[in-house]
């Protein structure tokens, strides 16, 4: 990775993803998951002050970005539980099947570069009994949000590190054989729309 991927996206995206809408987000989600986790995308880890310490054996969290996890050790270290870091991609995930109980994915299907592949893999590490819990920013629905995010995007993506502004994630859960249990929708405060329509809730593997 070079200069800007490895140093300057991970601290832009750190800044970014510690707004206080965003953390207002992970606290409606991250304490649901429970067991041992699997987090995808984990980054500088945001969401590990959020978790259910009652709820969480272990937190295994696997990202490409080497430098995130340094980014992370001082949130790492607070906590009661263990965290492990999985330098790899959520596409190929070296987990064996029925593994885990939750997986949560914030933030992270905007960038992973295969979601559906992503999304495959977490459904085959997750035991029986096993939920998703996500919240991800996503495609607008109204139209005119839309046009833009789709004007903005190429440029976006590329000064962001390979974060889309415009993918269907409900959408892309659905394809990829969850069933969505819950489901809530808006645009966060304070945040341009075209970055801040959320989407979030929990999904099961269909039967
Ligand atoms: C916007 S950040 C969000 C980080 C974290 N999930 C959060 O909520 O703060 C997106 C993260 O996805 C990670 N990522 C990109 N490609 C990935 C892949 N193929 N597999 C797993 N994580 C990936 C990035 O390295 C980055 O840490």
């Amino acid at each position: 990775m070079g200069f800007y991927s490895n140093y300057v996206v991970p601290r832009f995206v750190t800044c970014a993803c510690g707004s206080k809408p965003i953390v207002r987000q992970r606290q409606k989600v991250v304490p649901r998951a429970r067991g041992k986790i699997l987090e995808i995308g984990l980054g500088a880890g945001h969401n590990i002050p959020h978790y259910d310490h009652e709820r969480v054996d272990r937190v295994i969290g696997i990202d490409p970005c080497e430098t995130s996890w340094q980014l992370a050790q001082e949130r790492v270290n607070a906590v009661p539980f263990d965290v492990e870091f999985l330098a790899g991609s959520a596409e190929d995930i070296p987990l064996d099947d029925d593994s885990v109980d939750s997986v949560l994915l914030t933030f992270a299907l905007c960038t992973i570069p295969d979601p559906l592949a992503a999304l495959s893999e977490a459904k085959r590490v997750m035991r029986p009994g096993g939920e998703l819990v996500f919240c991800e920013h996503a495609q607008a629905p109204d139209e005119s949000v839309q046009r833009w995010q789709a004007r903005i995007n190429p440029l976006w993506k590329r000064l962001a590190g390979g974060c889309n502004l415009n993918r269907d994630i409900v959408g892309l859960i659905r394809t990829a054989g969850f069933d969505i249990n819950e489901l809530e929708q808006m645009y966060l405060p304070n945040t341009p729309r075209i970055a801040g329509f959320n989407v979030w809730g929990t999904a099961i593997p269909r039967s």
